[in-house]
């Protein structure tokens, strides 16, 4: 049995991990330790409060050097899993100081309290944006050099040398994995999948940035938590691993994808300005991952398929966040944009 701090989850991919080790290892003992900052939210882990001998969540900031101890110290835990992160680019674009307070310094004093406790295995979940635009027709392999072009990505990529730089200087035991863009149940709409199935289940317009054609390589949960549990036990300590399928797709063939789920007409595509910096195209070399004996289960279409059947099953999860705080966000970013479009 293991002893597992999960930090962030209560965010959409953390809180489908925890869910998933519940299925997968039901006798590991989870802690949760979450912000709750605007991402994440307490009913996403609803249901699991019942089994108190073998799930906690502590509501804290990475941040705090106290509260992260407190958690591992005294066998609290032997193994810290961390989603904890400011995780939208466009976020990041507006209030840079915040990812790099929560994604770098936040990583740092997980790692000190790791080193302090003897963790067994520290494991960071890390982003495949940490690479930047990658030119067609390459493919990113582990060994390919950061270059990330996003405040989010810098700090993605600033907390990854940290967590290798313990595991080189004080031998902590460490792994990483580099996703590309998940999508499921849970995500909150800022990100493109859920916003444009939010979207179009209203019959609103998909605001589609510049020209649509950037690449993007989207997973499901499931699989993303499966390759994260595959390396936390098959993986080998020191070593950073590519997570995704593999499959390119242009975001206005994911948009394209989602209304046809829906029944719904291709002209609610709107091209609005684009996003400053826009990464181009991700694409990763998922050998490395492939040879520990993971590969994805979702094809493209049905990931979308039972992604958006989700989020039309459970208005009851997402209308309140879309119609609360989130509404003046999407003003912000939206309303002007949309209006010239
Ligand atoms: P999310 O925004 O849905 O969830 C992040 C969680 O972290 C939230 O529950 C939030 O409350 C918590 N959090 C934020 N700041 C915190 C702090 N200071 N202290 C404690 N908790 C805090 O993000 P996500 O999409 O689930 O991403 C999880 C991780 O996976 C992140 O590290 C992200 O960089 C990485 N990742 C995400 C994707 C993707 O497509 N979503 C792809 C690759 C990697
Ligand atoms: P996003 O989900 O924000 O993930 P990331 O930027 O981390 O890849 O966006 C996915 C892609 O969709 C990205 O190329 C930006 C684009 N996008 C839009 O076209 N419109 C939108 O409203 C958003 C949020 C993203």
């Amino acid at each position: 049995m293991k002893r597992l701090l999960v930090t962030g989850g209560a965010g959409f991919i953390g809180s489908n991990f925890v869910r998933y080790l519940r299925e997968q290892r039901p006798l590991w003992h989870v802690t949760v330790l979450d912000k709750l900052t605007y991402a994440g939210r307490e009913e996403n882990l609803a249901g699991l409060e019942s089994s108190k001998e073998s799930f906690e969540f502590v509501r804290g900031d990475i941040c705090d050097e106290r509260v992260v101890a407190g958690c591992v110290r005294d066998g609290g835990a032997d193994t810290i899993v961390h989603f904890a992160a400011e995780s939208h680019v466009d976020q990041s674009i507006v209030n840079p100081y915040v990812f790099t307070e929560t994604n770098v310094r936040g990583t740092q004093v997980l790692l000190e309290a790791a080193r302090a406790a003897g963790i067994e295995r520290f494991h960071y979940v890390g982003t495949d944006e940490v690479y930047g635009h990658v030119a067609s027709p390459g493919r990113s392999s582990e060994d390919h050099a950061f270059a990330p072009r996003s405040p989010y990505a810098a700090t993605k990529a600033a907390a990854e040398h940290l967590v290798h730089a313990y595991g080189a200087t004080y031998g902590l035991p460490v792994t990483v994995t580099r996703g590309s863009n998940t999508i499921g149940p849970h995500q909150f709409p800022e990100k493109a999948a859920s916003l444009f199935i939010t979207n179009a289940i209203d019959g609103e317009p998909l605001p589609i940035y510049g020209d649509g054609l950037q690449v993007r390589d989207y997973m499901h949960v499931d699989d993303h938590c499966a390759a994260i549990l595959a390396v936390l036990e098959r993986g080998v300590v020191g070593e950073a691993y590519n997570v995704g399928t593999g499959v390119e797709t242009a975001n206005i063939e994911m948009a394209r994808t989602v209304l046809e789920a829906l029944g719904r007409p291709a002209s609610l595509v709107r091209h609005v300005t684009d996003r400053a910096g826009h990464d181009r195209r991700y694409a990763l070399d998922t050998s490395k991952l492939r040879s520990l004996g993971w590969k994805p289960q979702f094809a493209f279409d049905a990931a979308i398929a039972v992604t958006v059947r989700w989020y039309a099953e459970h208005e009851e999860w997402w209308r309140p966040i879309k119609s609360g705080a989130f509404r003046a966000w999407y003003e912000q970013q939206y309303r002007e944009r949309l209006a010239g479009s």
